[in-house]
């Protein structure tokens, strides 16, 4: 049962094997639904019904953050598009609402961002937030659309579209205020390059520069472009990050990669033009893209957590992928290179329940069932780990079936990884089963992780955010054990904390 708080009708897909049977509903009805799915998750964000992929639109006014997203109403896999619409106070509690933009005579509803017009630039009243997104017709052209009710209610702009082209792949819009010259950016993903654009107003677009050719990671199209400044920790200065999500990552498809340096309202520089940089290391991190407008000077961060290679295949129905948990982004140096850092959004401290603390010495294998009562597959695990000469710091969190997830530090390589390949239902699609790994730093001895653990997902921040890694896994059970083991020497688990999350 749910509860809908205005009259608006949702479409409800309520056919499990994804035919087209598709019926709206309305405030005055209630129904039973089949919907509490085995893997949908209990404190990520899911569509309620349907197809979702990259977040749109994230936009914060008035203590509320909005949440728009690439929906398709009709059914669980892609195709369809509109963009579905949620709204939360504390990024962690969502209200469903009904779809914001759905498809026209200029086509579907692709991705794109909203700002809040504070000096009524384009004329629609100060305040309104404008939504400004791809159109995928006969080509794929920018419109917008604005809300003068904080997001209730969207009105299409009538002389759409506002930007056209004759490039292909041309799309996902993302839109800010830059006072240096006051004018709106848009950045746009444009084949195997990021465009940037000016404008007064919104309606009218002036072409300022391109940047992509030999800069990081190419294959397949660029997409969900990003743009902010930051400040790097320990320094007074502040550097600029663009976001690129594209189709060829470090473990094959989907994976967001970011660049540092300056941009100057025209023109990005790369700092770093011979480095790639990923994100995040796992294999479900996908076009992640931050609020405009959020309160105090935040970069909060989400992504679509999933990835193209198999994301119609994962065994859900009636509906298809959430997003990451946010993540508070902030910049920091090591050897002279600026990197990204992660942190999980402190808001995420308000799921906590009930914990349990140990601490513990690690010299072969620390074995502990049944880690929380109640466990339903949703928990915090929060890690504080001191080397002793161990060449491998492993744990593995598993269930009575044999399923498991099984995470390394190798001290010796400087690597984590995490491996999936028998978390439960690998079988849906060859490129499912995988071990994602990355570096890390050298010359630690404490080592801090944070385990976000929900039904069908595991995302590890390790060092505050300085690694992170984001993985799906469809066990047929939850994980309620976890053993601790260690290799070539001993390790002490100064702190282990495990947190039981709330809905
Ligand atoms: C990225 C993407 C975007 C596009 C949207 C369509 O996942 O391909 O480039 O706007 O999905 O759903």
């Amino acid at each position: 049962k749910f509860k809908m708080n205005s009259n608006d009708p949702v479409r409800v897909n309520l056919s499990p094997d994804n035919t087209a049977c598709c019926r709206e509903m309305k405030l005055s009805d209630t129904f039973d639904t089949t919907n509490r799915e085995k893997f949908r998750p209990v404190y990520h964000f899911s569509p309620l019904y349907g197809w979702m992929n990259d977040p749109n639109g994230m936009v914060y006014k008035d203590g509320e953050y909005h949440l728009f997203y690439q929906h398709n109403p009709y059914g669980s896999k892609w195709g369809n598009m509109n963009w579905g619409h949620a709204i939360s106070k504390d990024l962690i509690n969502w209200e469903y609402r009904s779809d914001a933009i759905t498809p026209d005579a200029f086509g579907t509803i692709f991705s794109g961002s909203a700002v809040v017009d504070h000096n009524n630039t384009a004329g629609f009243g100060a305040g309104a937030i404008i939504a400004i997104y791809t159109q995928n017709g006969d080509r794929q052209v920018q419109s917008i659309a604005y809300s003068t009710d904080n997001g209730r209610t969207f009105t299409k702009y009538a002389d759409n579209p506002v930007l056209v082209s004759e490039a292909r792949d041309f799309r996902d819009p993302k839109v800010f205020w830059y006072e240096g010259t006051k004018r709106w950016i848009m950045v746009l993903a444009v084949g195997q390059e990021m465009q940037f654009f000016s404008s007064p107003n919104l309606k009218n677009w002036t072409f300022e520069s391109s940047f992509g050719k030999g800069q990081g990671a190419h294959g397949n199209v660029w997409e969900c472009p990003d743009l902010f400044e930051l400040p790097v920790e320990g320094t007074n200065e502040k550097k600029w990050v663009l976001l690129c999500s594209l189709g060829d990552g470090p473990f094959g498809d989907s994976a967001t990669q970011y660049f540092v340096g300056t941009f100057n309202g025209k023109e990005f520089v790369n700092e770093s033009p011979s480095k790639t940089k990923w994100m995040d290391w796992g294999k479900d991190h996908y076009a992640t893209v931050t609020w405009c407008d959020a309160p105090d000077n935040r970069r909060i961060a989400i992504a679509w957590m999933s990835n193209w290679q198999y994301a119609n295949d994962v065994p859900t129905s009636q509906y298809r992928s959430p997003n990451s948990v946010p993540r508070d982004l902030s910049l920091f140096t090591v050897d002279g290179e600026t990197y990204l850092q992660s942190a999980p959004s402190p808001e995420l401290l308000k799921l906590r329940d009930v914990s349990k603390k140990r601490s513990f010495k690690v010299n072969g294998t620390r074995i502990i069932k049944d880690m929380i009562a109640d466990n339903e597959g949703a928990y915090e695990i929060e890690l504080t780990i001191e080397n002793q000469h161990a060449d491998v710091i492993g744990l593995r969190l598993y269930n009575d079936k044999g399923e498991e997830v099984d995470m390394q530090y190798n001290m010796t390589e400087k690597k984590f990884s995490m491996d999936r390949r028998k978390s439960g239902d690998v079988g849906f699609n060859e490129n499912f089963p995988m071990l994602t790994w990355t570096a890390i730093e050298s010359g630690k001895d404490e080592l801090k992780l944070r385990l976000f653990v929900d039904k069908s997902s595991v995302e590890a921040f390790g060092d505050g955010g300085r690694f992170v890694m984001t993985n799906q896994v469809f066990p047929s059970e939850p994980y309620t054990h976890i053993d601790f083991y260690s290799k070539g020497g001993a390790y002490k688990v100064d702190s282990f904390v495990i947190y039981k999350l709330k809905k």
